[in-house]
C-alpha cells in the first residue's frame, strides 16, 4: 500500500469501528449465538473472515471454547481488534491480516468459518474455492448478513440514516445487489461444494456450507 491507500485504509476502518461500537454493538452477541447455533460447532478452530475490529468474533467468544482466528485484510481493522483482544482471551483468540481469495491457513484445518457483512465485497468463485479448502472434513462455514432482530434492523437503519443523512436500506441494498447468500448458492452448488443451505431468519441472511 502506499501512504494514500494507507490513509483510506485506516480512516475506513476507524469509521466502521466507530459504527461498530456506537450503532450495531447490540446485534453482535445474537449475531454470534445464532452461527454458533447454526453450525452446531462450538470447539476446534473458528476463523472469523472480514473480522474488522472483532465485535462479533469477541461475542462468539464467549461460547466458542476453541481457537479463534480474526481474519481481515484491511490491518488497520485488526490494530482495533488487537486491542479489543482482552486479557483472558490473548491465548486463544489471534488477529490474521490476509485476503479471503488467498488464505495462509492449512487445508482441512478449521472446524468453523463464520463472516457477516463482508461477503459483498468478494469474488464469489474465489472466495468458496478458499473457504471450502480450509474447511475440515466436518467443518461448517456460515456467511452473510444481518442486524440480529427486526426491532434492531429497523433501529440500525433509522439512526444509520440519520448519521448519513440518506435512505440507509436503499444504500445496504445497492451495495449488497448481487452479492448475498442467494447469488453465492448456486455459485456454490455449481462448483460441486457438498452441503449448500440458504438461511433467512430474523437475525440475517446466510450461506451454510458444509459439511463436507
Ligand atoms: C463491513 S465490515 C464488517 C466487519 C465485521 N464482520 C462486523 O460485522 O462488524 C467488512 C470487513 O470485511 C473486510 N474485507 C473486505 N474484503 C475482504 C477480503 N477480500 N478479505 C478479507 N477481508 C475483507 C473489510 O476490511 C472489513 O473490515
Amino acid at each position: 500500500m502506499n501512504q494514500a491507500e494507507k490513509a483510506a485504509a485506516k480512516a475506513k476502518a476507524l469509521e466502521f469501528d466507530h459504527i461498530a461500537s456506537e450503532v450495531f454493538a447490540p446485534i453482535y452477541p445474537v449475531i454470534a449465538a445464532r452461527l454458533l447455533e447454526l453450525g452446531g460447532i462450538y470447539r476446534g478452530r473458528c476463523v472469523e473472515i472480514g473480522s474488522g475490529g472483532g465485535h462479533l468474533a469477541l461475542a462468539a467468544a464467549g461460547l466458542f471454547t476453541g481457537e479463534i482466528i480474526l481474519l481481515d485484510s484491511n490491518p488497520y481493522a485488526l490494530e482495533l481488534a488487537e486491542e479489543r483482544i482482552a486479557g483472558k482471551d490473548r491465548g486463544r483468540v489471534s488477529t490474521l491480516c490476509a485476503d479471503v481469495h488467498d488464505m495462509p491457513i492449512p487445508a482441512g484445518s478449521v472446524d468453523l468459518v463464520i463472516s457477516r457483512g463482508a461477503m459483498w465485497f468478494w469474488d464469489k468463485q474465489r472466495s468458496l474455492a478458499e473457504i471450502w479448502r480450509i474447511l475440515a472434513p466436518a467443518g461448517v462455514a456460515i456467511i452473510g448478513g444481518g442486524y440480529g432482530s427486526p426491532a434492531m434492523r429497523a433501529e440500525i437503519y433509522r439512526v444509520m440514516s440519520e448519521r448519513n443523512g440518506d435512505d440507509f436500506e436503499a444504500r445496504q441494498k445497492k451495495n449488497t445487489d448481487d452479492n448475498s447468500p442467494e447469488d453465492y448458492a448456486p455459485v456454490a452448488m455449481a462448483m460441486g461444494i457438498g452441503d449448500v443451505r440458504e438461511v433467512h431468519d430474523d437475525t440475517g441472511d446466510w450461506l451454510v456450507l458444509g459439511p463436507k
